[in-house]
């Protein structure tokens, strides 16, 4: 067998090894005895010289006009186009996920470089008049400094992206650490940076494990960091940066809710609820979690939505014909297997999957089925707790008010939907629904980048990322400037009264 390919961090326009010189090796999840590549487990010193290129590339590239830094996001979006498929099936073996959503994943990064390439040309400010005469007022945009983007695995290009592009175009300069369980889509955003001709310094790209993510938490020339990732983490990283008064935005946790009415088109919801709750083998923070059925049509969605699932096609991510890969990694496969037993031992109703799958084919992997649990309520772990794994838990709902009620009984507020035909319905609980994003008769996925994307409560911090505009809110920093042409003092406040 050939040597697997080592990667190395990229630090002031080098690719480097780690100065402890130790790697880590990233494994396929469908096949443990793929080496998909060796990366660098860095160490605080890797991490300190990346957050210094930085630093002192950013006195230079906030110089740049906007609309050159966004000439060269073009560009990253016009190679991502070109070599989309490849990057797709790269991930699809790296981190597991059907090559059809490998695809969209890449389509992600695309679609937020044309967006922020755009943005260069706009980052627009706002004027208004004085109260005063002959003064000018108006705000701009700055960038904040150089930003630590910390990105997990199960979106691993677009997520760097949604962070990376609006960073860059902003005129930040950026280190971005990807998750180890799937650096190799952040390594080639970066690569691709650097073929764009993006000045040194302005990216830098450095693997490793927790202690190199704390470091750059704690790095005093990173003014800024963007985290996604579970809402435990989350609180560790708002705590140090708290502590250090950095800049933060959070994307975290999610427990997301499908509500199924009785007037809803069940074969919509049947086709919604499949997708939602098994895309990605559930390993989405917008994943359906939890459905909350309308009892009149309770039995026949459950009989459908079985059938369903049951013919999903679990396997092999390059398989074109696989509905669902397997889980990332051992840890999320224990994490899935014990949520199935906590649901036995609260009296849920395993309706299908819940056993690893272990035959030939799948021995090697990480695979579980998809698994509905019914019968669940409220009360039960099963219904409040994130799993990121493919199980779904079936509650009902006496009418509309119940199950907004359900649907808001979370520490969670990433993503809703609502299946129903009646316009009213679909609006109030369009209000209703304490979420960041709400759907009407689509699954809890599917955000487009160029809206907002973000929750409430435990899932974030009150920031929306993406390539939207709220994306420009993170990376920038408001400057009011007063321009008095008057040719003599005049106070505020006091002069006009
Ligand atoms: C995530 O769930 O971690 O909305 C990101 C979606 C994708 C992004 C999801 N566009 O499903």
């Amino acid at each position: 067998m050939a040597e697997p390919k080592a990667y190395r961090n990229f630090i002031d326009g080098e690719w480097v090894e780690s100065e402890a010189a130790a790697v880590f090796e990233d494994r396929s999840p469908a096949d443990r005895s793929e080496i998909i590549g060796l990366f660098q487990d860095s160490v605080a010193a890797d991490v300190d010289r990346a957050a210094e290129a930085a630093t002192r590339a950013f006195l230079r590239w906030r110089g740049v006009p906007a609309p050159k830094r966004a000439e060269y996001i073009f560009r990253m979006g016009e190679i991502l186009v070109r070599r989309k498929e490849d990057y797709a099936r790269e991930m699809a073996r790296e981190m597991g996920k059907p090559l059809r959503e490998a695809r969209g994943d890449v389509q992600e990064a695309i679609d937020v470089c044309y967006y922020m390439a755009g943005e260069g040309r706009r980052l627009c400010g706002w004027t208004t008049p004085s109260e005063l005469p002959n003064k000018a007022c108006f705000t701009t945009r700055m960038p904040v400094g150089p930003c630590g983007l910390i990105t997990p695995w199960n979106f691993p290009m677009a997520i760097p992206s949604w962070k990376l592009i609006p960073a860059l175009v902003c005129g930040n300069t950026v280190v971005l650490k990807p998750a180890s369980d799937a650096p190799l889509p952040a390594y080639q955003l970066v690569k691709i940076a650097q073929e764009c001709g993006i000045p040194r310094g302005v990216v830098n790209y450095v693997t490793g494990g927790a202690s190199a993510g704390a470091t750059l938490l704690r790095h005093p020339g990173v003014a800024l960091i963007s985290f996604t990732g579970s809402s435990e983490t989350g609180r560790a990283v708002a705590i140090a940066c708290a502590e250090e008064f950095k800049r933060v935005s959070l994307e975290m946790g999610g427990k997301n809710a499908m509500i199924v009415m009785d007037d809803a088109r069940l074969d919509l919801a049947v086709d919604g609820a499949v997708w939602g709750a098994f895309a990605t083998a559930g390993q989405r923070c917008t994943a359906t979690s939890r459905i909350i059925v309308h009892k009149k049509v309770l039995a026949e969605f459950l009989a459908r939505l079985t059938e369903r699932v049951e013919s999903l096609k679990v396997g092999d991510p390059l398989d074109e014909s696989v509905d669902i890969g397997p889980l990332v990694n051992e840890a999320q496969l224990k994490k899935t297997m014990e949520f199935v037993q906590i649901g036995r031992d609260e009296g849920a109703d395993l309706r299908t999957g819940g056993v690893r799958l272990t035959k030939s084919e799948y021995g090697r992997g990480w695979f579980f089925p998809p698994t509905i649990f019914a019968g669940v309520v409220p009360e039960m772990r099963l219904a409040r707790e994130e799993i990121f794994g493919p199980v779904l838990s079936v509650l009902a709902a006496d009418g509309l008010d119940d199950a907004l009620k359900i649907a808001n009984d979370t520490l969670y507020g990433l993503s809703s939907s609502i299946y129903t035909q009646d316009v009213n319905r679909a609006f109030v609980a369009a209000r209703d629904l304490e979420t960041g994003i709400t759907y009407v008769n689509s699954s809890t996925i599917g955000a487009e980048t160029h809206l907002p994307f973000g929750g409430t409560r435990r899932t974030g911090n009150g920031h929306r990322e993406g390539a939207a505009q709220t994306a420009l809110e993170i990376f920038t920093e408001w400057k009011t400037i007063y321009v008095d042409y008057s040719g003599r003092l005049q106070k505020a406040q006091i002069d006009n009264n």
